[in-house]
């Protein structure tokens, strides 16, 4: 496995496999890696010959009070899983040789990415898209793969690949989770063992609102009170409970196939998110 702490290094290697008629997937990721990562870099070695993963907390997504300083690191252990799962290179560039210090651009999405999570962290998509756009050039990926876990995060990208004909094949991977429901995040090693089990209501919630939608139960309004309720009960704070187009982020009225429900809380000091596309 190839490690490359350099925008150049990678581009040139990605140039080489290319010349020999290899195709590239990127798998970007924020390091601190647990099964769904790998689940992604599975699915990634499936779409393409060769397999890069990039490894880099980007500091442009986080808000001034976010956790970027205590966001989880471990490089060793991170390069030691990819390894094991046949990885051909990793992308580990610092802050500094990512961005330049007097870079003055960033890519701004004005629909999708002011929702949600977008209406709470208001420059949080333009730093993910402007980090993602940044990996696609200098990987020269045929392929990049995102986890559905942040559905909310891959409609943004693929819009913003359509928008500005950016030549990826974008791919969502399915949702992972712990045996007893939990999403997989890298932020879930902040919770308390006690706040972890308050945690199983996010997706307690959302399991609830697809039964009574299998039910017969369509009503988007009524289906997101009850989530908010479920949700109120166990968390702090719960920021949104939407029923939205999976690809537009539109509001439904009334809850079908493709209908995302998705949730964003607080279980003490640490923010969650869940969905479930029915
Ligand atoms: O999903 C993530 O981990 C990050 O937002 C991403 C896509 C790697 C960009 O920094």
């Amino acid at each position: 496995m190839k490690i490359c702490r350099t925008k150049k290094s990678l581009s040139s290697l990605s140039a080489a496999w290319h010349r020999a008629g290899e195709t590239v997937a990127i798998v970007p990721t924020m390091g601190f890696l647990h099964e769904g990562h790998l689940s992604l870099v599975r699915l990634a070695r499936k779409k393409a010959r060769r397999v890069v993963v990039s490894v880099f907390v980007n500091p442009t997504q986080f808000g001034p009070n976010e956790d970027f300083a205590q966001y989880p690191r471990d490089e060793k252990r991170d390069f030691a899983l990819l390894r094991a799962e046949g990885v051909d290179a990793v992308f580990a560039p610092t802050p500094e040789e990512m961005y330049g210090a007097d870079a003055t651009v960033s890519l701004v999405e004005s629909k999708l990415s002011k929702v949600m999570c977008g209406a709470f962290r208001p420059i949080h998509f333009a730093g993910v898209l402007t980090v993602v756009l940044k990996l696609f050039n200098v990987s020269r990926a045929d392929v990049a793969v995102f986890g559905r876990k942040d559905a909310q995060q891959l409609a943004v990208i693929r819009r913003m690949v359509r928008d500005l004909d950016v030549p990826v094949k974008i791919v969502g991977a399915p949702l992972v989770r712990e045996k007893d429901g939990l999403a997989l995040s890298s932020r879930n090693t902040y919770l308390s063992a006690a706040d972890r089990v308050r945690a199983l209501a996010l997706h307690e919630a959302l399991d609830a609102a697809q039964a009574d939608f299998r039910a017969g139960k369509t009503d988007a309004g009524r289906a997101t009170a009850k989530i908010e309720k479920a949700l109120a009960k166990a968390c702090e704070k719960v920021d949104y409970a939407v029923a939205v187009d999976a690809d537009t982020l539109e509001p439904v009225r009334t809850l079908g196939r493709g209908t995302l429900l998705a949730v964003a809380a607080w279980v003490g000091k640490t923010r969650l998110i869940d969905n479930h596309l029915l």
